[in-house]
């Protein structure tokens, strides 16, 4: 009997750290919390395309943490991923404007 109520304590303690953690990963995902990106050349048309359309699903992502070979197969991920939720979509046009803008500036 008193293993169970040992076992319950921890059961309890845990679910509580794990709602807690689920509820400020919500909170920050809700709370609209603006997180000034500066980007390079951010007067281009490759970085508003980018702001855009790459912030619908998740934060703006780092452009120097992918390669220059890394970015396209990223994008073209994405491309899938956005068609697949029915998020809004750059044209051709537009995304290959994205794509350079992340090539150029890639790590
Ligand atoms: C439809 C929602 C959606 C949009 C819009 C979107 N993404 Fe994503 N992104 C995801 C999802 C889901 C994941 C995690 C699964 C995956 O990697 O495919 C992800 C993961 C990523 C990652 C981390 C994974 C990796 O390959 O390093 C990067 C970087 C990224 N996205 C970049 C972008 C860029 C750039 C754009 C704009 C062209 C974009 N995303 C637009 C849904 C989206």
């Amino acid at each position: 009997m008193k293993y169970l109520a040992i076992a319950a304590a921890v059961i309890v303690i845990l679910a509580g750290v794990i709602f807690n953690t689920a509820g400020k990963k919500m909170m920050q995902a809700t709370s609209g919390e603006v997180v000034e990106v500066v980007l390079p050349e951010p007067d281009s048309a490759g970085a508003g395309l980018f702001k855009q359309y790459c912030a619908q699903c998740h934060g703006l992502p780092e452009i120097d943490t992918h390669t220059a070979t890394d970015w396209p197969r990223a994008v073209e991920r994405m491309m899938i991923n956005m068609s697949a939720s029915g998020q809004q979509m750059p044209s051709e046009g537009e995304r290959d404007l994205i794509q350079a803008y992340l090539v150029r500036h890639a790590k």
